[in-house]
């Protein structure tokens, strides 16, 4: 499973990317407006920090539009990807761009009929949004399982990226249905990693070491 963080801010992706352990990272546009600065700036920056794919969401509704954008997004930097909203137009550019070989990632998705679109259309990625969901009384869990099921059933190319992550608990979940990457804000990725009795049992582990007097040399 790949592990993508879901941030534009470059001071808290530097820090986590030295971890060797993220492929990726997701922006869109409502965590790019609270950056201060230019956003080509701030693409360029993530994009040359983390070596996997960076996604970039145009904001243009219209066909003619999103093409223009996606083209200006491109061009900040070779592993920027275009992420495009789940609409009729967004479809069509996903598909306009899956033909030009252009790597995208088809976001806003909360059905598994919307998924069956976005894979038909040629996505490379398919970001269905779990919190979301379960904020309105849904749940994301299944949203991830069946996507997965109708695409074993048809071989589908496109990968599940489980977004709107809210806990390790999506994450573990997730991860038994299968889904390709995970996209998590920084705060749950640094969840990922404690566990209080691994706190506990170091302390004990390097008291009882000390106690005894012996090193390792
Ligand atoms: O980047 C898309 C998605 O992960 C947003 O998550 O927490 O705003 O629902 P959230």
């Amino acid at each position: 499973m790949k592990i993508f963080l879901d941030s534009s801010d470059i001071q808290e992706i530097k820090p986590l990317n030295k971890s060797n352990l993220i492929d990726g990272v997701t922006t869109n546009p409502s965590l790019l407006a609270k950056q201060s600065g230019n956003f080509k700036t701030i693409l360029k920056a993530i994009a040359s920090e983390v070596k996997g794919p960076i996604s970039a969401e145009v904001t243009a509704t219209k066909f003619d539009k999103m093409i223009i954008e996606a083209n200006i997004l491109r061009k900040i930097a070779k592993n920027i990807i275009i992420k495009i909203p789940l609409t009729d137009d967004g479809l069509l550019a996903c598909n306009y761009l899956a033909k030009k070989k252009i790597k995208t990632n088809v976001t806003l998705c909360f059905s598994p009929s919307q998924a069956i679109l976005a894979a038909k259309a040629g996505a490379t990625y398919v970001s269905p949004f779990m919190g979301r969901l379960d904020d309105i009384g849904e749940s994301g869990i299944e949203l991830i399982r069946n996507i997965k099921t109708i695409y074993q059933n048809y071989n589908f190319k496109t990968q599940i990226l489980a977004a709107s992550i809210r806990s390790a608990e999506h994450v573990t979940e997730v991860a038994k249905i299968g889904a390709d990457v995970v996209t998590l804000p920084p705060k749950i990725f640094k969840q990922l990693i404690k566990h209080e009795l691994t706190d506990q049992g170091l302390e004990m582990f390097l008291s009882d070491w000390k106690k005894s007097g012996k090193q390792i040399s």
